[in-house]
């Protein structure tokens, strides 16, 4: 562990170690997001896929809190990184200004990583008080999440939680434009991470861009894939309005 710490500490030191270390936890939280984005999508399969495979996630404590600091850690290096490289950039601007070499190209996404990266950040923050930590005043329907329940054994209602979140269309709109966000950054930091990685010879260099950008749509497309479809209706519409009347009794199955 001590040596991998310090392995990590020197590869800091560097700037291409950072670039390094900026693309692999940027693919790990990538990884995450298509995992999570494939999870939520069991939305679509009703509320006992969707509550049993949340089921799972919460079943051992342990195994999700070592998760849990695991994905924040990576957060932490990836954020404290980027905010280094982009000061770096900013320092070496008047010298190297724009140009194809330059850390992430000079293309509107490519100059916008930043500010993408704090608007899905902000996201992330907001996401979890909203749906894990279930802050009542911040979901704006009136409703407490926490009591959500389903299921003789009371388990959490995860898709009523969902369906119910969701039919505030402000809330809506706001994941729709933070998974915006999301998209931009990801296509501009897939291409980066491939860059850093070595990955963009000459030859299949188009392709990887072109591919990036189709990966950064599907995410866009599966994420808001479910706020739009509740909006439109989608679901027990009569489970949601148990939910919200009861606010905590069961909902209708
Ligand atoms: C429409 C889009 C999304 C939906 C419906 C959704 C749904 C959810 C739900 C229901 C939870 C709570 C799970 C539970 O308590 O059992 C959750 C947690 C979380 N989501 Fe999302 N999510 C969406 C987008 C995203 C995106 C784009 C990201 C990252 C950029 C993200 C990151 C997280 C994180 C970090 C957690 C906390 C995980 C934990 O509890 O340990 N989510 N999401």
């Amino acid at each position: 562990m001590d040596e991998r710490m310090s392995v990590l500490s020197n590869l800091i030191r560097t700037s291409v170690g950072r670039k390094l270390v900026m693309a692999a936890t940027g693919l790990m939280l990538f990884g995450f997001v298509v995992v999570h984005m494939l999870g939520n999508l069991q939305t679509f399969m009703g509320r006992e896929a969707l509550n049993g495979y949340a089921a799972l996630l919460q079943k051992n404590a342990a195994v999700l809190w070592s998760f849990r600091l695991g994905l924040a850690l990576v957060l932490a290096v990836h954020v404290t990184t980027g905010i280094v490289l982009a000061w770096e950039n900013r320092a070496a601007r008047p010298e190297r200004y724009e140009g194809p070499n330059t850390a992430y190209g000079s293309s509107l996404p490519a100059r916008t990583m930043v500010m993408s990266g704090v608007m899905v950040g902000a996201f992330v923050v907001y996401h979890v008080l909203h749906f894990t930590v279930k802050v009542p005043g911040l979901n704006f329907t009136g409703v407490d999440f926490a009591g959500l329940r389903h299921g003789l054994a009371g388990q959490p209602d995860v898709y009523g939680m969902v369906l119910c979140g969701f039919r505030s269309w402000p809330v809506s709109a706001a994941y729709v434009v933070a998974m915006g966000f999301l998209a931009l950054h990801a296509s501009h930091g897939l291409a980066a991470a491939a860059q850093s990685l070595g990955l963009k010879q000459r030859s299949w260099s188009p392709g990887l861009d072109h591919a990036t950008r189709v990966v950064a749509l599907v995410l866009l497309l599966g994420y808001i894939s479910i706020p739009l479809a509740v909006l439109g209706g989608m679901g027990d519409s009569r489970g949601v309005a148990a939910a919200q009347s009861a606010g905590g009794e069961e909902a209708a199955p």
